[in-house]
């Protein structure tokens, strides 16, 4: 193994991915040969509808959709706004006012239902268990006929919990209200059936699996009525006006092809790293805890608690020893706030300070495990010199 100064080992999977090599060749002629624009009636225009039709089939094919219901989006956090906004101002004329949303939700959702709470309309946040999951009971007692859209993220982006969707979904339609699932952790690492989960709208993003940034999609199931959030030249049969990103587009398209047919591969792979990752964690280094759901967790991700440290000092000499990690969400990083995930989850100051996300991808190795725990050991150890509990720690 490289020495520190050239070791690149990235954790972060979860806060984007390397765009894959055969994505990039597929993308690379809608830049040079194939640039017309989607909405022209001309040749050129109509080779590009060609490689969005293509894409649109494999964004459906991953989910059990069919092409018609994807609507492409600027990424995940127009797809969430789309959803939330859309679905909320449509129904706004039958009386239907209110949303109920998860308390660990991403800010993409939390944000668009804030401002949905200035403009009159009325939101839940429903609590979690300490394992961060959303108790169906919960939703259950909060349904009522005034509830136009529940929506639930399929897993949570710090401690990669996955929701009971199938079961929330069931409550949602219950009471006559649309379900929304925020997939963008759980899209193309999990196999997901829309139809069969009752998911009536669905939020995917591509740079999350391999694919290009600054393009995702938003499922609308069939029938479902939706206002849209940009107005113009009505692409997206009107649900998304802009012209497309083509190149975006169809590198999503092939990131979802890719992972229709590598899903069990990365399965087995991510899942068995991340799971001798975290044991290797738990015998290295005293006074660590895994944080989420011990059982229904998707493949990639390992969120810890290491006691006595701060996880943003974790985070800087991590890097200075050439290891990408975070402690959640990249947004959040920005907005220098405490993680309203953990909070929600009733994890005390010193818990949530302590904590770090490792996620993982196809492109780790067990080696590189091994240098990470031995580096987080070294400096977990190191920082509890330093701190005010080191009696208690160190
Ligand atoms: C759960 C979740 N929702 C939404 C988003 C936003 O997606 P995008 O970066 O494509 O806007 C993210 C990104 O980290 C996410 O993790």
């Amino acid at each position: 193994m490289n020495s520190a100064a050239d070791r690149h080992i990235y954790l972060d999977s979860a806060a984007s991915t390397p765009v894959a090599d055969e994505v990039i060749a597929e993308m690379l002629p809608y830049m040079k040969q194939q640039y017309g624009n989607p909405s022209s009636i001309h040749k050129f225009g109509r080779e590009t509808t060609r490689g969005m039709q293509l894409a649109r089939k494999r964004v459906a094919d991953l989910i059990g959709a069919s092409p018609r219901e994807i609507t492409f989006t600027s990424g995940g956090t127009e797809a969430d706004n789309l959803a939330i906004k859309g679905v909320a101002i449509s129904a706004k004329d039958s009386g239907k006012s209110r949303i109920i949303t998860s308390s660990i939700e991403h800010d993409a959702v939390l944000e668009p239902c804030r401002d949905l709470e200035q403009m009159g309309f009325k939101v839940t946040y429903l609590p979690v268990t300490e394992e961060g999951m959303v108790r169906p009971s919960d939703l259950r007692d909060a349904m009522a006929k005034d509830v136009a859209l529940v929506s639930i993220m399929y897993a949570n982006n710090e401690i990669g919990t996955i929701q009971p969707v199938m079961e929330l979904a069931k409550i949602a339609h219950e009471a006559e209200a649309l379900f929304h699932a925020d997939a963008v952790q759980a899209t193309g690492k999990i196999p997901i059936d829309v139809k069969n989960l009752g998911i009536d709208l669905m939020s995917m993003s591509s740079h999350k699996i391999q694919g290009p940034k600054g393009v995702g999609a938003l499922y609308v199931r069939a029938g479902v009525k939706l206002s849209p959030i940009l107005h113009g030249g009505g692409q997206e049969a009107s649900l998304r006006s802009g012209t497309e990103n083509v190149p975006g587009i169809v590198g999503f398209g092939k990131a979802c092809q890719l992972a229709t047919e590598k899903m069990e591969e990365y399965r087995l792979y991510v899942s068995e790293l991340r799971d001798y990752l975290v044991d290797e964690v738990a015998s290295e280094i005293p006074h660590s805890r895994l944080n989420g759901s011990q059982t229904d967790r998707i493949p990639n991700n390992a969120h810890f608690t290491f006691f006595g440290v701060n996880g943003e000092d974790l985070i800087i000499k991590l890097d200075e020893n050439g290891i990408a990690a975070s402690t959640g969400s990249a947004c959040s990083v920005k907005k220098q706030k405490q993680s309203h995930v953990l909070k929600a989850m009733g994890f005390s100051y010193e818990e949530i300070t302590g904590s770090l996300r490792l996620s993982l991808g196809m492109q780790n190795t067990r080696e590189e495990m091994d240098v990470a725990v031995a580096a987080l050991a070294e400096i977990v150890s190191e920082l509890r010199q330093l701190s005010p509990f080191k009696s208690k720690y160190a």
